[in-house]
């Protein structure tokens, strides 16, 4: 007979991973052993991903090639070209990622082989493709066209590029390229797991992350980031305080608080929290700022919980001009490139993932026909 179960997988150790490490006590992260603080604000994004999917940070010449294949990786396969605009008209943003991702599959060159070198490739063009989905999905339903992609620019200013339509200045653009940074990985997370489960039955990459994408858009996850702001806006900017009070005594979740592995700060709140701040002043109205910072306050003295990664990630994304229903997507986008790498490290040392359950239905019940039950 199994053991009890630990409800939710609390604490059990489900893979061994070389990729990203959490110290929960003392709110601390690492990517392959760099503290997230020394990452956040000076190595971007590209560096990032490169540092998940290729195991180093890269040297000058390393970041030209990888730069390289992701600006070549930023092509939309025929099968998305034809369905993008139906899909975006039936689909919300991470239904329609789902979908997408899956018929992106199909154009990949390597899609049949799981050979390490055919998916490092594809993890690139993963990461290359997924701020691309987001905006052309985000132009089929707006009916606008997007800018192309510009060889020139990063990932992050290429997508603030897209999905706002114009040119995002250097500050916006670092201050989002260290968001991808801080969202790329993060050890044994749920969607990730999903991810490794796929690909532990020796499933393809595209397989892995459909299963991590569906797994990323539910509230208690990725989803999080978008119910943060629909709070917000839901607010009477006078009335936080109490409406969070009440909130909780009803027993309520407050989205953007708590945190499975964290008992301290979220190490990434601690940038995100500093980068809001600094949009909301620049931009000349802080007032979802100033709440967040009262509801902070509150659910601590109430609960005493933490802001997580997607509290404060929402009003950053608020004011950098990104629409409430593409924050999730967002995280996506810089996900792709922990996801992927992940997928890499599962098929490089497999066995398949397949835990035990614990029986709690009747037994020993007595089969009868149809016509007598
Ligand atoms: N608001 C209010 N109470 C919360 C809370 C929140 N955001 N998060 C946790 N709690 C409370 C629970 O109600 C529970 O209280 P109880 O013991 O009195 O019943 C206790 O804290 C433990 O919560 P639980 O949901 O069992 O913890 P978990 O480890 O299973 O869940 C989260 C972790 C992240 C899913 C959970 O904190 C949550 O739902 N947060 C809101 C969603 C969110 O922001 N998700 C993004 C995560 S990065």
């Amino acid at each position: 007979m199994a053991d009890k179960p630990t409800k939710g997988l609390a604490d059990v150790v489900a893979a061994s991973t070389a990729l990203s490490d959490i110290d929960g006590q003392a709110g601390r992260l690492f990517y392959r052993g760099y503290d997230i603080h020394d990452l956040a604000g000076r190595t971007t994004f590209e560096e990032t991903a490169h540092l998940l999917q290729c195991g180093t940070l890269p040297t000058r010449e390393q970041l030209a090639a990888y730069g390289a294949e992701l600006v070549q990786g930023r092509t939309l396969g025929a099968l998305v070209e034809a369905n993008v605009a139906e899909v975006a008209a039936k689909q919300a943003p991470m239904e329609a990622l789902r979908t997408l991702v899956s018929l992106a599959g199909a154009d990949d060159p390597d899609k049949d082989s799981n050979a390490p070198e055919a998916n490092r490739r594809k993890a690139a063009r993963l990461t290359a493709q997924q701020p691309l989905l987001v905006a052309r999905y985000h132009a089929a339903r707006t009916g606008t066209r997007i800018p192309e992609p510009d060889p020139a620019l990063s990932v992050a200013a290429n997508f603030l590029l897209q999905i706002t339509g114009r040119a995002a200045d250097t500050r916006a653009v670092e201050i989002f390229d260290a968001c991808l940074v801080l969202h790329a990985d993060h050890t044994m997370n749920a969607s990730t797991f999903a991810a490794r489960v796929c690909a532990a039955t020796l499933s393809d990459m595209h397989s892995a992350v459909v299963a991590a994408i569906g797994t990323l858009k539910g509230p208690l996850h990725g989803g999080a980031n978008e119910q943060v702001m629909r709070t917000l806006e839901a607010l009477d900017p006078s009335g936080v305080a109490q409406a969070v009070r009440d909130r909780l005594a009803a027993g309520e979740k407050i989205m953007g608080f708590g945190h499975r592995v964290y008992k301290t700060e979220d190490p990434r709140a601690t940038h995100l929290r500093k980068m809001s701040q600094e949009l909301a002043e620049a931009s000349g109205d802080d007032t979802y700022y100033r709440m967040s910072k009262e509801m902070e306050e509150v659910v601590f003295e109430t609960k005493g919980l933490y802001p997580n990664v997607d509290f404060y990630a929402a009003t950053v994304y608020h004011y950098l001009g990104i629409p409430t229903d593409l924050f999730t997507p967002v995280f996506s986008v810089s996900r792709m490139s922990g996801w992927t790498a992940h997928v890499i490290e599962q098929h490089a040392d497999n066995r398949l993932i397949r835990p035990d359950s614990e029986y709690i239905g009747e037994r020993d019940q007595k089969w009868k026909p149809i016509g007598e039950r």
